[in-house]
């Protein structure tokens, strides 16, 4: 197994392969003058199995593009397998047609990856809420790990467990919000979200009574531009909780997210490696790492 990665995830590439006991093959990418890509590895794949690691986050596009040529190119070179290691999938919330017209983006990217060569997918915590069966639409194998252990394990020595409540901002949250309160031994709850647009949501607190004076941990799988983080930490404000801490796997934080996130009073904000930031302490190598080995 030979391990490559493309220019969002050298790290995450870099530390699977120390923990895997693997080679780690050095990719060189930039950009011509005109903005194209200059792809080269230092070794060709022949008779391997190749594990292509690329997150896709704040520029979904340019990561992807990267991905799909490394990944057409690793077959082209005899990769016996490509294994692409997508620790942040992109469009997976545009899984369906909400409106007539509308791109199913999802099956799109599937379908890419597919044609360009890419056996099977691993990814972590990726939103796939109204995909039941991802098979449907994914011609090749799609394995959703999850951070959210992890993400429970690191606040075992930070809450007063009889003191702390669980909370994910939507009903969608309530699977990432189970796990992190199985972890901690806890109580979770989920308020209700709806969505007024891209930017903005409102949230109602249906089980109030149980927020009232309890450490709150909100827990979702993406934080973009922080709008369901604000209005959740601002009702559960309201509902009288005490100190309020925010994790999520996915911290995409687009333009002002850091403010939505922190102005009402946050302890503190936890995410995964999957996309790099200064909040990244738990991380999802190691997840990644356990299931490629038992491969
Ligand atoms: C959507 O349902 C997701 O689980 C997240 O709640 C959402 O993507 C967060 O986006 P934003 O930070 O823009 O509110």
């Amino acid at each position: 197994m030979l391990i490559y990665a493309g220019s969002a995830s050298k790290y995450f590439g870099l530390k699977l392969a120390r923990l895997l006991g693997v080679e780690y093959v050095n990719t060189e990418t930039r950009k011509f003058p005109d903005g194209e890509l200059y792809i080269r590895f230092d070794k060709e794949p022949r008779g391997e199995t190749a594990v292509l690691v690329q997150s896709m986050y704040r520029t979904p596009n340019d990561y992807l593009i990267e991905y799909l040529f490394i990944s057409k190119t690793l077959k082209e070179l005899g990769a016996r397998e490509v294994i692409g290691v997508i620790p942040y999938f992109p469009y997976a919330r545009q899984d369906t047609r909400f409106k007539p017209g509308e791109v199913v983006s999802l099956s799109v990217v599937l379908e890419l990856l597919e044609k360009m060569g890419t056996d099977r997918v691993v990814t972590v915590d990726t939103h796939l809420h109204r995909v039941e069966d991802i098979g449907e639409i994914s011609k090749i194998p799609f394995t959703n790990l999850s951070v959210m252990e992890e993400i429970g394990r690191y606040f075992r020595d930070k809450i007063r467990k009889e003191k702390t409540i669980v909370v994910g901002p939507d009903e969608e949250a309530k699977q990432w919000a189970r796990i992190v309160a199985d972890v901690l031994q806890v109580p979770f709850t989920v308020l209700e979200k709806i969505r007024l647009g891209d930017t903005e949501v409102e949230i109602k607190a249906r089980e109030e009574e149980l927020i009232e004076g309890m450490d709150v941990l909100i827990v979702d799988d993406i934080i973009s531009t922080g709008g369901t983080i604000e209005a959740a930490v601002k009702r559960v404000k309201e509902r009288g909780a005490n100190r309020v801490f925010v994790a999520c796997a996915h911290a995409i934080l687009a333009a002002n997210a850091e403010y939505r996130v922190f102005h009402e009073g946050v302890e503190e904000l936890v995410a995964s490696d999957t996309i790099p930031s200064p909040y990244s302490v738990v991380s999802a190598i190691p997840v990644v790492a356990k299931y490629l080995s038992k491969m």
